[in-house]
């Protein structure tokens, strides 16, 4: 999907993946000392916004100005401190080093994937984690949700490969409960977990 597409996804005034942060998210950095945290593709900022709530640094970049948008909103509300950058993460640099740097349902061509990740891993600081989740490749026949193009979903196997030159500490199917209106649905995601340790 391209900005304007997103932009129009983010028009309306409800929060399209709600206010709360990604349950991985959580798990994986409260296990962690806070530094500075980049979240990449942060649609409206549900997950830099919990992380400048717990004591991150945290930057929050995405191309959906509509989305930064209710970003700032949501931030403001909360009474926390967000740096939003309003980039194509395609053609972008970060501008400094992460401790810790997510990318949560961020679905690109495989090619294109693979050149973000390369950035991701080079502005990763020594001892400094990368959080790779989104919907796993086996959701479209045997999960819930998702984009339906099979070419940019992704597998744990294909994320940990892309993401070589760390320490790959977990690269695992995770499954997640989802609210429909036909009752609960389970979504399955990759999740990949990756240490720069040298
Ligand atoms: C499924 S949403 C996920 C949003 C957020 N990560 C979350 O979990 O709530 C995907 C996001 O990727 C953003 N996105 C897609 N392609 C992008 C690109 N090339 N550069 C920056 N953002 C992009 C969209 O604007 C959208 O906000």
């Amino acid at each position: 999907m391209n900005r304007e597409v997103w932009n129009e996804r983010y028009r309306g005034a409800d929060l399209v993946w709600g206010s709360g942060p990604n349950r991985f998210l959580v798990e994986v950095a409260d296990s962690l000392t806070p530094g500075r945290a980049l979240d990449v593709a942060c649609g409206e900022g549900r997950n830099a916004i919990w992380l400048a709530g717990n004591g991150w640094a945290a930057t929050g970049v995405d191309f959906s100005a509509a989305g930064l948008d209710k970003g700032r909103r949501l931030a403001a509300e909360r009474g926390v401190s967000v740096t939003w950058i309003e980039a194509d993460v395609t053609a972008w640099e970060p501008p400094g080093e992460y401790d810790l740097i997510a990318a949560m349902y961020v679905h690109l061509p495989a090619g294109v994937r693979r050149t973000v990740h390369a950035t991701l891993v080079a502005a990763l600081a020594p001892g400094g984690s990368l959080l790779v989740v989104g919907h796993d490749r086996t959701n479209l026949t045997d999960g819930f949700g998702g984009p339906p193009d099979p070419d940019i979903l992704f597998t744990p196997e294909e994320i940990a490969a892309e993401l070589a030159p760390l320490t790959i500490s977990r690269s695992e199917r995770v499954t997640r409960e989802v609210e429909t209106e036909h009752g609960m649905r389970q979504a399955i995601d990759t999740l990949v977990l990756a240490e720069r340790t040298a």
